[in-house]
Formats: structure tokens, C-alpha cells, sequence
């Protein structure tokens, strides 16, 4: 199994090797060690952004997650300690709170599931984690374009499209309050997401920030 990309071709092995850390210095080593692999004249920042991004969406297809992620509807939603440090200690902070609302959300889920619902708890703590995710983003979006970082229409335009889904979830558990669909996305898809995302997208955005950002 690879990945196949407009500029390379990434066998699996490699895939996993990037995500499980260290993501840029090993797609610059693989790449200079397999150059027949590369397709493309123009080998930079952004390609290998690009490259990553791929490799994480490759990683989302794959059953096994990077980090523990729990059983179905069991809490924690994700350990804090297994998120992914990168070079940039705000953005290490802000991922740390991110996962202690998402935390806090899967336990109302969690007892909700297990017959006792508190939808309007629910509804409170999905709406705050709703607005640090859009915080969140905005900033790095904010620091990337400060910076001048070259993919960052790439980094950004994923942001755009976790948002659709947050906002799209959200609209549906308001209408229905049904929380078999929230809680599947919040202990599945989110997770493995966030995963992939810090090890590639931020990994690599803060490995460029952290060269120009005065810490
Ligand atoms: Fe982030
Ligand atoms: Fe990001």
C-alpha cells in the first residue's frame, strides 16, 4: 500500500515513520534518500505540507490511531498526555485546553449514553468547545498569514472544513438532540483527526513559526 500524490509517491511504511513523529525532517531525509520518488522540479516548504497533509489523511483511512484513542463512548475522549508536542508553546497550550473541553464534553455524552442525559450541559459545553475550536484556528490561520507561511491556504482551508462539520453537528444536535450521532463523532472521527492534524499541518506550521517567532 503508498500514497500517491501529484509530487511523490509515499510508501506506507514511510506514511507511519512521518506521523508518528518528527514528520518534515523525515519526508526531507526520505526524500532525499528516494529522489527518483519525487516528481515534481520545485521541492519545498509547501510540498512537503502538502505531502504531510496527505499522509494524514492516509493515516485517517487506516484502523489503527497513532495515539490510544478509547472504546467506543468510554472517557477520556483522548489522554492529554498522548497529545502531540510541537515547537510552539502556544499553540502545545492550546491544544491542551481543546482536549480537556473535548474531555469534559465525552463525559456528559458518556453518562448520557448511559441513561443520564444533560442535554442543556451538553448543549453549554458543545457550544464552548465550538468557540475555542474557532479560536483556535483563527490564531494559527492569524500567525500563518503574520509569518508568511507558504501552504497556508493548505493548513487553513482544513481548519474550514472541520468548522462545516463542527457547526453542521452542532445545528443537528440543536434540532434533534439525539447523541448517538455527536458522541460518535466526538469519540471517533474527531479524534483521529486531531491527531493527524497536530502531527503534520501544526508540526510542521510551528516548526516554521518557531524560526521566526522570538520564544
Ligand atoms: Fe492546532
Ligand atoms: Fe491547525
Amino acid at each position: 500500500m503508498q500514497y500517491v500524490s501529484k509530487w511523490c509517491v509515499v510508501p506506507s511504511d514511510v506514511c507511519f515513520r512521518i506521523a508518528r513523529g518528527k514528520c518534515a525532517l523525515d519526508v526531507r531525509q526520505w526524500v532525499g534518500e528516494n529522489p527518483q520518488h519525487v516528481q515534481g522540479e520545485c521541492f519545498d516548504f509547501s510540498h512537503i505540507l502538502v505531502i504531510i497533509d496527505a499522509v494524514a489523511f492516509f493515516l485517517l483511512q487506516q484502523t489503527e490511531p497513532s495515539i490510544s484513542v478509547m472504546s467506543k463512548y468510554n472517557s477520556p475522549v483522548l489522554d492529554p498526555s498522548a497529545i502531540p508536542l510541537i515547537a510552539l508553546g502556544s499553540m502545545n497550550e492550546t491544544h491542551k485546553e481543546e482536549v480537556e473541553l473535548i474531555n469534559q464534553l465525552g463525559r456528559l455524552l458518556e453518562d448520557a449514553v448511559n441513561g443520564q442525559p444533560d442535554e442543556a450541559a451538553i448543549t453549554e459545553k458543545l457550544h464552548e468547545w465550538a468557540e475555542h475550536t474557532k479560536d483556535h484556528f483563527s490564531r494559527e490561520n492569524q500567525l500563518m498569514q503574520d509569518y508568511g507561511f507558504p501552504a497556508f491556504p493548505v493548513h487553513s482551508g482544513e481548519h474550514d472544513k472541520v468548522l462545516a462539520q463542527i457547526e453542521a453537528l452542532y445545528q443537528r444536535w440543536l434540532e434533534t438532540k439525539v447523541v448517538e450521532p455527536l458522541a460518535d463523532y466526538i469519540f471517533g472521527e474527531w479524534p483521529r483527526w486531531f491527531d493527524a492534524h497536530v502531527n503534520s499541518m501544526d508540526m510542521v506550521t510551528a516548526m516554521f513559526l518557531s524560526q521566526r517567532i522570538p520564544q
